[in-house]
């Protein structure tokens, strides 16, 4: 029987082991300052509301300055939020795997582009570039004018009944266009996605997901048992495999390259995917991750990005009638028109207000590496392998020293090339840059336009909540605490 000195001795032993053998770490916390939080716990006890994320991030930085040093638990972490480091850590070969938390996502939905590691993830990001190439996405014009046409119909209903939230109108949508743009236009009359189900699920993963990033014990299946999650959470999942494989299954069957005529038919996902499974390169497995990963990271964001524009321009009118003027030039009757390619080439002002939207209310506010090397930056500081790496991409873009006096306000002329000439390129990262960017950037910008264009040019937004009034939560992407609404009234001219 081992005495109770013995055991002390021995964990006294092991816990020395341990702090020597993460020695490498320590030096960090004379390079970049940073708070240290308390032992075993780092800070990780701020960071356990969604709400306070942001607002403890802003603190630190405001203290530190824009590279902080931390822990979260035992996990050593450095908070970058500078455009020049931010450059140098998302065009590092050795940042390229994602930080431990999007272990959350892996659980969800499967490890898929999203969160595949080296050297996996770069095999299979050149093996689905193609199906985001140009003119594949130009293929898709005809699902993003169509959505949108039925979107009209129900946004119709609401003109003049008083401030309504917009967001759950427009994942639906949104949620309608990734479907069938990434799994093909044939999922349009799945009974799944007409009734909603689709949807609700993908919510209820969501929100599972969000909170086992923050609370990492919830990836245990036992203590989501205990706390009584894991019920929703599992039947989501089942739900959104489910219907994932049946498609995959019946594309399948189909045979390989049955009924694509054209080069864009082929590389719409689906097609892709399963092509490279009939040439045994894609188990069907990965094939459901992917297709579950773009589904997850593209409804979302652009749902957000679509409604928080309007939210917006409705608090700042001055914009929102030359944001009007643009669509009214090219489209001169109100009701539904079709938006080609080239309109969205010419309505150059919307991308001012698009830019100004994404940079205030950055969209993924935050992105996380896992470095896989020691990373040197031009700063001399050297990260050393193992390190959790946050780029906080929310107050890099409301930095005054990156965008003046005014940054924390909404102004598209902030995009004016006279501005922008002298600015970092990274100072501007909603969909980030360098090695792992996204994927859907250009497909997201395409099919903004194309809705925004629609609803900006058929009616006229308000809203009686005040830009100074936002609060925010982080969630993966960004949310408000309070969902601003708005009035929707029509133009007839
Ligand atoms: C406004 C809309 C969007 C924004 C702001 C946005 C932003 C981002 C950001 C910041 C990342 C990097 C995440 C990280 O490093 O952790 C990312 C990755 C990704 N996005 Fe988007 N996204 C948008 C729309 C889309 C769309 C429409 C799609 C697909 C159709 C898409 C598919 C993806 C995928 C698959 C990745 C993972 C890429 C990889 O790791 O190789 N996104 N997105």
């Amino acid at each position: 029987m081992l005495t109770w000195q013995l055991w002390c001795t021995l964990l006294c032993i092991l816990w020395f082991y341990f702090l020597w053998s993460r020695r490498r770490f320590y030096r960090l916390i004379f390079q970049i300052p940073g708070p240290l939080g308390y032992p075993l716990v780092g800070m990780a006890h701020k960071l356990l509301n969604k709400e306070d994320v942001l607002p403890v991030f802003k603190h630190y930085l405001d203290k530190h300055g824009s590279l902080v040093f931390s822990w979260l638990g035992l996990m050593p972490f450095v908070l970058a939020s500078d455009p020049q480091l931010a450059q140098e850590i998302l065009n590092s070969q050795h940042c390229v795997n994602k930080c431990l938390i999007y272990k959350a996502i892996d659980d969800a939905s499967g490890r898929g582009l999203f969160s595949l590691k080296e050297p996996h993830w770069s095999a299979h990001r050149r093996l689905i570039n193609p199906a985001f190439a140009l003119k594949v996405l130009q293929s898709f014009l005809p699902i993003f004018n169509a959505e949108t046409t039925s979107l009209l119909k129900v946004v119709d209903s609401l003109v003049d009944c008083g401030e309504k939230n917009l967001i759950p109108l427009m994942r639906s949508l949104a949620l309608n266009i990734s479907t069938q743009t990434t799994m093909g236009s044939e999922v349009n009359c799945s009974e799944y996605i007409k009734n909603n189900k689709l949807l609700e699920a993908y919510r209820s993963l969501l929100k599972t997901v969000t909170d086992m990033c923050l609370s990492p014990w919830l990836l245990s299946r036992t203590v989501r048992q205990l706390l009584g999650r894991e019920k929703k959470y599992a039947k989501a999942k089942t739900q959104i495999n489910g219907f994932l494989f049946k498609l995959i299954e019946s594309k399948l069957a189909k045979g390989s390259e049955a009924h694509l005529e054209t080069e864009e038919d082929k590389n719409i996902f689906l097609n892709l995917a399963t092509d490279l499974v009939h040439r045994g390169i894609f188990t069907k497995q990965e094939v459901k991750n992917h297709s579950a990963n773009i589904v997850f990271a593209a409804f979302e964001t652009t749902t957000n990005t679509v409604v928080y524009t309007l939210i917006l321009l409705a608090m700042f009118p001055e914009y929102q009638e030359k944001a009007f003027q643009e669509p009214r030039s090219l489209f001169p009757s109100t009701g539904d028109f079709e938006v080609t390619y080239r309109d969205t080439q010419n309505m150059v002002y919307l991308d001012l207000i698009m830019n100004e939207s994404m940079r205030v209310l950055a969209p993924v506010p935050i992105v996380a590496r896992q470095t896989m090397q020691d990373v040197r930056l031009s700063n001399g500081v050297v990260i050393p392998k193992g390190v959790q790496i946050v780029v906080d991409i929310f107050h890099l873009h409301r930095d005054k020293k990156v965008w003046g006096e005014n940054a924390e306000t909404f102004n598209p002329d902030h995009f004016l090339p006279i501005h922008m000439q002298d600015r970092h390129p990274y100072s501007f990262i909603p969909f980030t840059k360098g090695i792992r960017n996204c994927i859907g950037w250009r497909y997201a910008l395409i099919s903004i336009k194309v809705i925004l264009a629609k609803l900006l040019r058929n009616y006229k937004f308000s809203t009686s909540f005040k830009f100074e009034d936002f609060e925010f939560v982080e969630d993966i992407t960004l949310e408000f605490k309070t969902v601003p609404l708005l009035e929707i009234q029509r133009r007839n001219c």
